[in-house]
């Protein structure tokens, strides 16, 4: 069912927990719901606002956001190796992870505690610890704006990258996503080779589904802020990937520099936060908005923070680092 709310704050429905409003917010479970919604008057802007963990307000938005509330989770096929599940748009994501670990299912567990909903984790592909999004979505089921139909992408069809996919690029203000098809496993198929994963499952009793679970929900709250506590959007940054003669003109100065290697051996991966950090600006506030002190990756709203003044801090940091060591830092968070 829709529900309709106009001029409604957007505080709740935004991690960062800024203080902006929208002119309309419209609630929705089905894409026929979508269809008779966009059939009546194509708005003018509109966006979708899902768990809104990875959005910036930076000013009042005078459109129409969409929220998906649907969290249904259906079984489409199962066999004796794996399992496929349409999840709706509407579920958070961290549901789902806890129920294919009870459920005995691998290849989630190390998203564990990503906060947002299923139907945002395809946008920017999230990851963590060595995985994403894209290893286990199988389609994504969408409304498109244009032709008012439904329309199922096949992974291959996504355009999967790096926090980033074709519902950032070619798709963004045309589909709205309605539900994910996701193929997870029996078999156990732990990936614990990053960072401190392995030592925290070793100390757990080895690897199972619920050791990695609760591993990865260990490191991730030691590092990075409860945004139920303290407002933030996770890594506000995004990764900068940059030329090899780059890296290694940097790591001359600086042998110790994280460094991956990527799928284009030209290019390679270096860590903002570690970026951030040498630039001294890790635990820095300026009046309401300041660098986590534990992930310099992460901004966060120290209480009643504007949109205007996060971007604001967030562009003087992306200048320290290019001044520091001429590399830019993009973000990763949406920005409205
Ligand atoms: N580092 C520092 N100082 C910092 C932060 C990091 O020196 O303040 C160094 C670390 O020591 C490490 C390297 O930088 O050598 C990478 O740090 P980390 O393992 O914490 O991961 P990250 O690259 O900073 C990414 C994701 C996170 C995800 C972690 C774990 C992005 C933009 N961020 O962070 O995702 O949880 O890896 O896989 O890719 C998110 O997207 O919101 C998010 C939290």
């Amino acid at each position: 069912m829709i529900q309709r709310y106009e001029q409604i704050n957007l505080r709740d429905r935004n991690s960062f927990r800024v203080e902006q409003r929208a002119a309309c917010l419209v609630e929705f479970e089905t894409a026929e719901e979508l269809r008779s919604l966009f059939a009546a008057r194509v708005p003018d802007r509109w966006t979708v606002l899902a768990g809104g963990n990875n959005i910036l307000f930076t000013r009042d938005y005078e459109g129409l956001l969409l929220t998906p509330v649907a969290r249904g989770i259906e079984c489409l096929e199962e066999d004796a190796a794996s399992v496929l599940l349409r999840v709706e748009a509407g579920v958070e994501w961290d549901d789902l992870v806890a129920r294919a670990v009870d459920e005995g299912l691998w290849g989630i567990e190390n998203l564990s505690l990503i906060p947002g909903k299923a139907g945002a984790a395809p946008v920017q592909n999230i990851g963590a610890y060595g995985c994403e999004a894209k290893d286990v979505i199988e389609r994504v089921h969408c409304f498109d704006t244009e032709t008012l139909r439904e329309r199922v992408l096949e992974r291959d069809a996504c355009a999967f990258g790096y926090r980033d996919s074709i519902f950032k690029r070619e798709l963004k203000g045309r589909v709205v996503i309605t539900a994910i098809e996701v193929r997870l496993g029996r078999r156990p198929q732990p990936g614990l080779g990053y960072g401190d994963v392995e030592r925290e499952v070793a100390a757990r009793g080895g690897a199972t589904l619920r050791n990695i679970r609760e591993a990865i929900c260990a490191i991730r709250r030691a590092k990075l802020p409860d945004p139920a506590v303290t407002g933030n959007a996770g890594s506000f940054f995004k990764n900068p990937v940059v030329e090899r003669a780059t890296a290694e003109r940097l790591l001359a100065d600086h042998p110790d520099m994280p460094h991956y290697a990527t799928a284009d051996p030209a290019r390679v991966k270096l860590a903002a936060g570690w970026l951030i950090d040498r630039t001294g600006l890790k635990g820095y506030a300026e009046g309401r908005v300041g660098i986590h002190e534990r992930q310099a990756l992460v901004l966060v709203n120290r209480g009643g923070a504007t949109g205007a003044e996060v971007i604001a801090f967030a562009r003087r940091v992306q200048q320290r680092v290019a001044e520091r060591f001429g590399v830019e830092i993009d973000t990763e968070v949406n920005i409205l």
